[in-house]
């Protein structure tokens, strides 16, 4: 067992380089002119799951963007473990906001800083790490899928699944992809939220007219879409839209203040809604504006806007239906159209949240391998966040154990500029997934 601690320390430089290699490629699936970079990441993915031993690595697609299965079969009698990644990207942002190039990998202080160092790159890291460790005769069958459009939300992934099932089939489904409580404390994240989003275009005239003229008169579409998006929330911050489902969070405190310092909060601006914030961050729907087309401030003249839209995106509680609550927002848009403006919702993404009951062998073995290698288990944490296709997975093999992991930290800054991972957290990380891929192969205790 402690030879494991000492193996994957040893692998760390090499594992760190190939990292490295993956940061450098900007394989962004939401930007059409970069689906090349996609395709070679998968491609690099290929290539150092053949280089750390796997004997069977084939890259898939089924209609979007390229995966990547390896497969090491399962000595006799022991089970098979199906480890998931994803090797697209968040876009960089402003890269003028970066302390170092998005894509040029830079340590500072102990963390590698650049796009997909973490999110997820940092899990194919972590899967290598951990094989490379149990050598050339692993005690468990072992199949990494590493995915293309995870931050696209999966769109061909029902294809995939069904293409290779065959191929995918596992006893007990890891999938690190997700966040820890500290860079000391380890996390298995036991519910994740789910995601619904829609665009709303509010159109009040059927053209432009002067402010001066028509103003106090007529409405300006830009001031209705304001006040349908403000109708979204009551005064303390709390989702106003009916027919929500809310779940009951992990029990673990999260304190206020610790909101406060993670989120980087500007000073005397408040956090919204009431109750604890575990039950706020992970059990509840949230609702927020993310993107506005109107007209820019640059081109603004007395005008009243005629029409003016906003894309809203909702999280949907574990235990929620993704649908049902698309349904619903689509139904209060449509009932809070201010002056009798016209509305039109155009429903977007859905993905279903997911909840996951941790007991049992696999998770006392997870536990143990945890405790390990951080030093101390791993608290239960619900995530705000969402990874859809768990659902599909789920019900693609029911019978599958899934275990969400990941090798983010609360300083990782994911989807957002100087995103970072944190090196002691990747050598934990892969150390605790080794170690459990071990104590599988022993079989239950
Ligand atoms: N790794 C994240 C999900 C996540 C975020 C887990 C934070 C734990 C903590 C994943 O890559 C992601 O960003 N998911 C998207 C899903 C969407 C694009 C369908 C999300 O949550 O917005
Ligand atoms: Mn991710
Ligand atoms: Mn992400």
């Amino acid at each position: 067992m402690t030879d494991l601690v000492t193996r994957v320390r040893e692998l760390l430089p090499s594992v760190r380089a190939d990292l490295e290699e993956l940061v450098r490629i900007e394989s962004v699936w939401a930007d059409p002119a970069r689906r090349p970079e996609v395709y070679r990441s998968a491609e690099l993915t290929a290539k150092l799951l053949r280089h750390a031993g796997f004997g069977d690595v084939r890259t898939v697609e089924s209609g979007g963007a390229p995966a990547v299965i390896a497969r090491h079969p399962a000595p006799e009698g022991a089970p098979t473990v199906l480890l998931y990644a994803h090797h697209d990207v968040q876009p960089e942002g402003d890269p003028g906001q970066w302390h170092s190039a998005p894509f040029e990998p830079t340590e500072r202080d102990g963390r590698l800083y650049g796009r997909g160092t973490a999110d997820d790159k940092a899990g194919i890291a972590t899967h290598l790490a951990a094989f490379r460790a149990l050598g050339p005769n692993p005690p468990v069958g072992v199949t990494v899928f590493v995915e293309g459009e995870e931050e696209s939300g999966s769109p061909s992934l029902p294809a995939l699944l069904n293409e290779h099932r065959d191929l995918l089939a596992a006893d007990v489904i890891v999938i690190a992809d997700s966040d820890n409580w500290s860079t000391d404390i380890p996390a298995l994240t036991v519910s994740l939220r789910g995601l619904a989003d829609c665009v709303v275009e509010v159109a009040t005239l059927d053209h432009g007219l002067h402010s001066g003229l028509w103003g106090g008169v007529v409405p300006d579409a830009l001031s209705v879409l304001v006040r349908l998006l403000a109708s979204l929330h009551d005064d303390d911050g709390n989702v106003a839209v009916q027919g929500l489902h809310e779940a009951k969070a992990a029990e673990v405190e999260f304190s206020e203040e610790r909101v406060r310092a993670d989120s980087g909060l500007l000073d005397g601006v408040r956090q919204i809604g009431s109750g604890p914030v575990v039950q706020r961050m992970w059990a509840r729907p949230a609702i927020t504006v993310i993107g506005i087309d109107t007209t820019p401030i640059d081109k603004a003249s007395n005008t009243l806007v005629p029409r003016a839209r906003a894309k809203v995106s909702m999280r949907v509680a574990p235990g929620g239906d993704a649908r049902a609550h698309l349904e619903a927002l689509t139904r209060h848009l449509q009932d809070h159209a201010p002056w009798g403006a016209q509305v039109t919702v155009t429903p977007g993404d859905v993905g279903q949240p997911y909840a996951i009951d941790a007991r049992g062998p696999v998770y006392d073995a997870a536990r143990a391998a945890f405790k390990t290698a951080w030093g101390r288990e791993p608290i239960d944490m619900g995530m705000g966040g969402s990874i859809p296709f768990i659902a599909e997975f789920a019900a693609a093999f029911p019978d599958a154990e899934i275990l969400v992991t990941g090798v983010e930290d609360p300083g990782t800054q994911a989807h957002s500029i100087n995103e970072s991972l944190h090196l002691g957290v990747l050598e934990r990380a892969a150390t605790s997934e080794a170690l459990f891929l071990e104590a599988l192969g022993r079989g239950p205790s």
